[in-house]
């Protein structure tokens, strides 16, 4: 028995069993993925329980990314580089790997929906855990970076963090009122009502482009506020959600899976 799981909290609502199932029967490389809601003082026990016993790999989810980066024995360049870890791999039986596949999730579904270009400039709004998990691929690409975030001091830590790697700034619209983005993603906390604008409308051209990296049963407070604003190159994050996965299933397993069908299909069903 091939043994895999995802560890966060909350994770009822996670549509990684139903990816990782589907991966697993479309690959023919069959495995057990069983979802653990762990209490936040029992993330490393029940992780090292789940290792000791017949456990292989795990993905990790809010808020124990970065718990599990310090956990990690090994890390791959990308998870060092983020300070984040969201999957695991148990290798020569006693090690753990840790990875980081958000960011590479994300590009990869950028690429897909042609929302991204080398030289794009873009916007990330907010400075937490999601965005610390996406800058480095984005830079690697080609890309520069601003950073808007409630607050400022946060976006301005992330920007110590990566700019070795790359063009990345805290975005100041006072200093920089024409300044226009290519693409704008939302890595801010996904339930955020806003009664003002999410970010300055003058920063906006007719080609600019929106990707929320959160997904929810219905759209997002950020889709629905882009829709009304008329704007209409708009993603959800659900095809990042199934490429992360893609990746971590790459790194248990060294297969890619198929991943149009799914993406497809979760988006139908939301
Ligand atoms: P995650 O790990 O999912 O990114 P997080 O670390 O709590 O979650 O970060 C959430 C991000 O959303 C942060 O950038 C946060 O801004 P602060 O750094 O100022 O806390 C942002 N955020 C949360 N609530 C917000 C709100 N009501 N308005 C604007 N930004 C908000």
């Amino acid at each position: 028995k091939f043994n895999y799981a995802l560890f966060g909290n909350p994770v009822d609502h996670s549509k990684s069993p139903q990816i990782h199932n589907f991966f697993s029967k479309q690959t023919g490389l069959l495995h057990t993925y069983t979802s653990y809601n762990v209490l936040l003082s029992n993330f490393n026990f029940s992780l090292s329980d789940f290792f000791q016993k017949d456990g292989l790999g795990a993905n990790i989810t809010a808020p124990f990314k970065e718990e599990a980066f310090s956990l990690s024995h090994q890390l791959t360049e990308r998870a060092k580089i983020a300070q984040s870890v969201n999957t695991l791999k148990k290798v020569n039986n006693e090690c753990i790997l840790g990875d980081n596949t958000d960011g590479i999730g994300l590009l990869s579904d950028l690429i897909r929906l042609n929302f991204i270009k080398k030289q794009y400039s873009i916007l990330i709004l907010g400075a937490g855990g999601a965005a610390k998990g996406v800058i480095f691929p984005l830079l690697s690409f080609g890309c520069s970076i601003f950073i808007l975030n409630r607050t400022s001091l946060n976006a301005q830590k992330l920007v110590t963090q990566f700019n070795k790697y790359g063009k990345v700034n805290v975005f100041d619209p006072c200093l920089s009122s024409t300044k226009k983005f290519d693409l704008v993603i939302n890595a801010t906390s996904k339930n955020i009502e806003k009664k003002e604008d999410f970010f300055p409308l003058s920063c906006i051209s007719s080609h600019t482009c929106f990707y929320d990296m959160n997904y929810q049963f219905d759209n997002t407070p950020f889709i629905n506020w882009c829709i009304k604003k008329g704007y209409k190159s708009v993603s959800n994050g659900i095809g990042m959600l199934v490429f992360q996965a893609s990746h971590s299933f790459f790194l248990w397993h060294n297969q890619f899976p198929e991943t149009d069908y799914i993406i497809n299909l979760l988006n139908k069903n939301y």
